[in-house]
């Protein structure tokens, strides 16, 4: 079961009228910067700078999703493009077949899939445009996964772009009942794939619900160490990091076969003890305007958030 508040905070995140009404208050500075790098390229290759500094490894969001209009989609393309030229010089030699230090990760709604009968077209061009500069760039893509009805689509616009870039990475949601069968399609050689618990509501027809989301996380797990691939243990809980841990060694995993990720401004110190203790660490790290749906899926996750946010509201 969803807490009502995780619902509400949920719905919250998809009501335009209140992304309206959040933009014009003064969360932007205080409490969404600690989530986000701030709203332009410039601020964002700074942070990354300063997180590949720190050892850990970068991916960067464009933020923004479920465009309704094909020149947006458009100018999250060009968007994508400026950063990847910006990003190169910061992407350095990595050892052939080695993890890439610098990543972009793709929201396909950002890109236009949900824009009518020729959304996923338009995506699979828009995203192959990207994939290409990111190889010219040295820098990896990983797709992200939106809600469940995006699912098929996201996954079959995944494989046809791997025929061209077959390092390309994908997200897949242990909350969802599908994503077992997924992990087990996703874990053949070459494959990059990046498992979070989910962050949307979703209804338990599909979705798996409280705990269970745990154990279904674990037994993702162990499909994706035992595979080919390379898994991408995208998650803050201990209990999941240490699963983790545990079946990379059963699997026999050097530290250069896996990585944990975690979002920028989520538990930093234990990041950085990670990354101390010789572990690849991920930052996902999102910047631009749209940061409206991201910042309350991050406040749906964590409700002491929250009263962070009205601390800020509410102070002068
Ligand atoms: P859980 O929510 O159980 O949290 C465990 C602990 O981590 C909490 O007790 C708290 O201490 C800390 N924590 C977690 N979230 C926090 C927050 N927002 N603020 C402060 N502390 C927090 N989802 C999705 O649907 N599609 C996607 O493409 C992605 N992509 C993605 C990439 C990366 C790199 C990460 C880390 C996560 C995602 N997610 C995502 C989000 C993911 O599905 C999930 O909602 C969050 O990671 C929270 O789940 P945890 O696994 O951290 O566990």
């Amino acid at each position: 079961m969803q807490s009502p508040l995780r619902s509400a905070l949920l719905a919250a995140a998809r009501s335009p009228r209140l992304e309206k009404a959040a933009s014009g208050t003064r969360l932007t500075r205080g409490v969404v910067d600690r989530f986000v790098a701030g709203e332009t390229e410039e601020q964002a290759v700074a942070t990354a700078r300063d997180i590949l500094g720190s050892g850990r490894y970068v991916t960067i969001d464009h933020l923004g999703e479920d465009t309704t209009d094909a020149a947006q989609a458009n100018a999250t393309v060009s968007a994508y493009l400026s950063l990847l030229s910006a990003l190169a010089p910061l992407a350095g030699e990595s050892a052939a077949g080695g993890p890439r230090p610098v990543e972009v990760s793709l929201k396909l709604s950002a890109l236009g899939q949900l824009l009518g009968p020729d959304g996923d077209r338009i995506a699979l061009g828009n995203a192959h445009k990207i994939c290409a500069a990111a190889e010219e760039a040295g820098v990896w893509v990983t797709v992200d996964a939106e809600d469940h009805t995006t699912t098929d689509s996201t996954l079959s616009i995944v494989r046809e772009l791997r025929s061209d870039f077959p390092s390309l990475g994908t997200v897949l949601q242990a909350y969802l009942k599908r994503t077992e069968a997924d992990c087990a399609d996703l874990a053949g050689p070459s494959s990059r794939t990046r498992l979070c618990k989910g962050a949307y509501a979703e209804p338990a027809t599909v979705a798996h619900q409280g705990k269970a989301v745990d154990d279904a996380y674990v037994r993702c797990l162990e499909v994706l160490m035992r595979g080919e691939g390379y898994p991408m243990v995208a998650t803050h809980d201990p209990a999941m990091i240490e699963a983790a841990l545990r079946l990379a060694g059963e699997a026999g995993r050097g530290q250069d076969e896996y990585e944990l990720q975690m979002l920028y401004g989520v538990r930093d110190t234990e990041q950085l003890r990670l990354t101390g203790a010789g572990r690849h660490l991920r930052v996902y790290l999102p910047y631009g305007t749209q940061w409206y749906g991201y910042f309350m899926r991050r406040l749906a996750e964590k409700p002491a958030n929250l009263a962070l946010m009205l601390r800020a509201l509410t102070s002068k």
